[in-house]
């Protein structure tokens, strides 16, 4: 797994800063920050026309988790539509048009077809989480997302009881994603997600569209994409262009390629290794030059999931 070159790594001070204070426990505080603050956050990538600019976000997060340095969560990613290296999103992707965006939405539901993500976002309001996020390959971050929470924008399309399942896709489209058009990729296009629709359901499920205050960059998944804190990484899938309702369990990409190493849940779980790599602690990405592990937590910490998953057994599910 290639590292991050040392020139990359440099924190982006102010946000740190920021926030910082934030994690310190001052979230009344936070919330109370003038816009002023925020713009003093610069702006790297600037996003479609509506978000343009520093995100407002109604800050609920009381998490007390010091954020990833800017410079490393937005230049060691994993999107394989723009290569398989962790510094190739960053580098190939840059060019990505993500506005104007539309939303398939298709299946079970009163209210299906093609929607302007602008008009599905900016009727809701805002919110930061600081999240920890744990890739399956046993390193984390701590990434500060801004967006909604999916059950919101979900509820929108009125989904019928007969939905247990909702199925997300990727863009296709080899013309901007290099990895698309390489003889090498391994996924079979687009990349495929998708939760029970009680998972999707559940407040920590999040569709961000901003990160670090601003609008999400094109290597983070701009201009949507989801988080989903208590699992694996690879489960919160980015550049959404499809949402479909449907009564079977979604095929997944990473479940497709190797079922028997990527799980359909894929809850994070320290007591069920990965067939090749123990999942018990992680090492954490934070730009040093000698990177600390920690203990890696049942569902990354995020116990109030436990209750979806009572009577399962986690090691078959896995
Ligand atoms: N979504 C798509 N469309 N394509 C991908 O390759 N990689 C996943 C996930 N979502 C991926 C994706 C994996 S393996 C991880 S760990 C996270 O995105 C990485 O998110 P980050 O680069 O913003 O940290």
């Amino acid at each position: 797994m290639p590292h991050p070159k040392e020139h990359e790594i440099t924190p982006k001070s102010i946000y740190s800063r920021r926030h910082f204070l934030m994690g310190a426990g001052a979230t009344a505080a936070a919330t109370m920050l003038p816009t002023a603050e925020a713009e003093s956050v610069p702006i790297e990538y600037p996003g479609p026309d509506w978000l343009r600019g520093p995100l407002s976000a109604r800050s609920l997060d009381s998490s007390g988790l010091e954020s990833t340095p800017y410079k490393v969560a937005t230049q060691y990613n994993n999107f394989y539509e723009f290569g398989t290296d962790k510094t190739d999103p960053a580098n190939n992707a840059q060019d990505f048009v993500t506005d104007p965006w539309k939303i398939e939405v298709e299946g079970l539901a009163a209210k299906t077809g093609e929607f302007d993500l602008e008009a599905i976002i900016s009727r809701l309001t805002l919110q930061e989480r600081i999240t920890r996020f744990r890739c399956v390959e046993a390193w984390s971050m701590v990434l500060p997302f801004i967006g909604v929470p999916l059950r919101e924008v979900l509820n929108a399309f009125e989904p019928t009881p007969s939905a247990k399942y909702v199925a997300f896709e990727t863009l296709v489209d080899p013309e901007q994603m290099p990895g698309q058009r390489s003889r090498f990729a391994s996924i079979d296009w687009p990349y495929r997600e998708g939760l029970r629709m009680d998972e999707a359901m559940h407040d920590l499920a999040f569709l961000a569209v901003g990160m670090y205050g601003q609008a999400l960059p094109p290597q983070n998944g701009a201009p949507v994409r989801l988080v989903v804190p208590w699992k694996y990484g690879f489960k919160s899938i980015k550049s959404i262009v499809k949402i479909r309702f449907q009564e079977e369990q979604p095929q997944t990409s990473w479940n497709m390629l190797q079922p028997q190493e990527y799980g359909f849940y894929s809850n994070v779980n320290p007591k069920v290794s990965h067939p090749r790599w123990s999942q018990a602690s992680e090492r954490v990405v934070d730009g040093g030059l000698f990177p600390s592990r920690q203990p890696t937590l049942m569902f990354n910490g995020y116990d109030e999931v436990a209750s979806l998953y009572n009577g399962m057994d986690l090691k078959k599910f896995f």
